[in-house]
């Protein structure tokens, strides 16, 4: 009885002692395996908000849709720079930038083609405005088609459906009511999961 007692006593330290010497490499090079700043996980990072232009409404680097904030590593994560420094944030520096979706804009504002929709749409001045000529003509001679057009008009402008004619998109509020069209993409996209 007592033989076997101390058998298993020895299994089990045995046992310990493999299960110690397994996992320690592993956390080890989870301590010391620096990823790429880029690569750290939500959470581990805080994204500056981006600086708006008042005129525009837009971050100030804004470029073909695109634009950069500033992300900075949360305070003792060790991470590898662009340049392949390894650095241990104190949670000031800027580690990575981060590319965020912006609109390009030229000047025309939503407010202003709204009111013109709202107050002067019968005789054609937000297609006017919106670079739509003819169109406001063809709304201006025939007193907004009789006012079906002016009303079908303000519902396609208030619900940003038309646009400038330039394919810019409008000025709205940057923290403001903006319209945001949602499509499926890698990032929404809900992966179908069998069935149990
Ligand atoms: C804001 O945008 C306008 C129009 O693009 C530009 O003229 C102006 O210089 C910008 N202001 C700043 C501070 O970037
Ligand atoms: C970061 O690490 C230092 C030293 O290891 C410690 O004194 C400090 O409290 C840590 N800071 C945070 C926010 O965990
Ligand atoms: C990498 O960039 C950081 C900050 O931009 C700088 O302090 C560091 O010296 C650079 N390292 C190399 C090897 O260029
Ligand atoms: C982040 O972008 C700024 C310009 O917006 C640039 O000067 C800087 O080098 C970039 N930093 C990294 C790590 O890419
Ligand atoms: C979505 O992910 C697949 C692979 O996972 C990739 O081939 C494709 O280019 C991605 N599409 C977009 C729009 O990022």
């Amino acid at each position: 009885m007592a033989a076997s007692l101390r058998r298993l006593l020895c299994l089990r330290s045995a046992l310990l002692l493999l299960l110690f010497l397994c996992a320690s490499p592993l956390t080890r090079t989870g301590a010391e395996d620096s990823e790429d700043c880029g690569d750290l996980r939500l959470g581990q990072y805080l994204c500056k908000d981006p600086k708006i232009n008042e005129t525009t409404q837009e971050p100030e680097n804004c470029r073909d849709g695109k634009a950069s904030v500033d992300c900075l590593p949360a305070p003792n994560v060790t991470c590898r720079l662009a340049n392949g420094t390894e650095v241990r944030f104190s949670g000031e520096e800027v580690g990575f930038n981060r590319t965020i979706a912006c609109r390009n804009v030229t000047g025309y504002s939503y407010k202003v083609a709204v009111a013109l929709s709202l107050f002067l749409g019968w005789l054609g001045a937000d297609r006017f405005y919106l670079g739509y000529p003819a169109l406001g003509l063809l709304k201006f001679c025939t007193v907004g088609f009789c006012g079906i057009g002016t009303l079908v008009d303000f519902i396609l402008i208030a619900m940003q459906i038309v646009g400038p004619a330039d394919g810019s998109s409008y000025i709205v509020d940057y923290y403001g009511a903006r319209l945001t069209r949602l499509s499926i993409n890698n990032e929404t996209f809900r992966k179908p999961h069998l069935s149990l």
